[in-house]
């Protein structure tokens, strides 16, 4: 990986200034619910969105992609096969890399699977679960919700417990689904403004690991539809072939996110968005250890630009809790308190509400 300027930018706490010393309890941080309470329930499903609901984060969050017949569903992967049963109902229809689109499915039929924790499929075609203990697989019965219900339930739990709970769309892969010939921006626009999010005063932030789309949102398609929403550039590296480009013959090629950790990156980005969501080592070096934390700088330099920073993914799970944290209060105390981040993306959204509760 290319040696970057956040990299030499690296802080250790111990000469952090007082100027910069943070306390929660002085500003509002916030808790998103990554995928749901996807650490209890599979990931996205109507059941896990309603479990995170009652445990108060301020946000849930939504990844969406599109189907064949163009509606949106709220689904992480842009396939199908690791977290349903396709491959079982469908058998004949994966494309020639073995995948299952959700683009090559009408919404009709993929209503018809059932959806579980999230697997892999091993050599010998066995289904392993990706975080063996979560959830059970295959247990109860789940579905795919479209973006649309999965709004209707959080505005209808805001009208019946009165709490004001806001939602966080990402656009999954915008390049792949305009290579396809379809608008997914355009569409999840759409429903936003149907359901009422159309300013920076709605409570909701729209994200993307596209900035070409990022920059197409905030200066063609929100202006032509009289939107202004807040919007956050998803931070990715280069090399995990997260956003694609494709040149004039249709080739494709990773889209570099170099850029984004030079030192005029940030300013750059702020043109177009209201925050970041990186990756948690983008904040905190993976060279961090216990009493040593380093900062990469990244949070400063958003912040200059008037940025929130929402750090990615916080999970419980056994191995997930980096060697510089006790455990995930530990960790959280870290991201919140040292390196003064603004929320955080968790599938354990109750710990994070119960850890900023507690340090109030
Ligand atoms: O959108 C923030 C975080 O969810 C990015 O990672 O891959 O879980 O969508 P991913
Ligand atoms: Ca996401």
């Amino acid at each position: 990986m290319k040696k970057l300027w956040l990299t030499a930018a690296v802080s250790s706490t111990l000469l952090m200034s007082p100027f910069f010393a943070h306390s929660a309890s002085e500003t509002d941080k916030v808790v998103v619910a990554h995928r749901g309470a996807s650490g209890y329930l599979p990931e996205h499903t109507l059941a896990a969105k309603a479990m995170a609901y009652a445990m108060k984060p301020d946000y849930i969050e939504q990844d969406v992609v599109m189907t064949k017949d163009n509606k949106l569903v709220v689904l992480h992967d842009h396939y199908l096969d690791r977290v349903t049963n396709v491959a079982q109902k469908f058998p004949e229809r994966a494309r020639n890399d073995g995948r299952y689109y959700a683009i090559d499915f009408t919404l009709a039929e993929i209503k018809q699977l059932s959806v579980t924790e999230g697997f892999n499929v091993d050599k010998e075609g066995k289904q392993v679960q990706g975080f063996p203990e979560r959830y059970p697989m295959w247990k109860s019965d789940f579905k795919v919700p479209t973006f649309e219900e999965e709004i209707e339930m959080i505005q209808g739990l805001n009208k019946s417990l009165g709490y004001d709970i806001g939602i966080y769309p990402e656009i999954k892969a915008p390049w792949f689904h305009r290579h396809e010939g379809k608008d997914i921006s355009k569409a999840v626009l759409k429903v936003l403004k149907e359901y009422g999010y159309t300013d920076k005063g709605s409570n909701v932030y729209l994200q993307t690991f596209d900035f070409n789309e990022l920059k197409r949102i905030h200066e063609e398609l929100m202006p032509a539809m009289d939107m202004d929403l807040k919007l956050i550039q998803l931070m990715a590296y280069t090399d995990w072939n997260e956003t694609m480009v494709y040149d004039k013959k249709g080739n494709s090629q990773p889209y570099s996110y170099d850029w984004m950790f030079e030192k005029e990156g940030m300013k750059q980005v702020a043109k177009y968005a209201d925050g970041i969501g990186p990756w948690k080592p983008m904040v905190v070096s993976d060279k961090s250890s216990k009493g040593n934390i380093q900062l990469t700088g990244l949070v400063k330099a958003a912040h200059a630009e008037g940025m929130k920073v929402h750090p990615y993914t916080f999970r419980a799970d056994q191995g997930r809790i980096p060697t510089y944290a006790n455990n995930f209060d530990d960790m959280l105390d870290v991201f919140y308190n040292t390196a003064n981040v603004d929320g955080v993306f968790t599938d354990f959204p109750d710990k994070a509400v119960n850890y900023l509760a507690s340090e109030k």
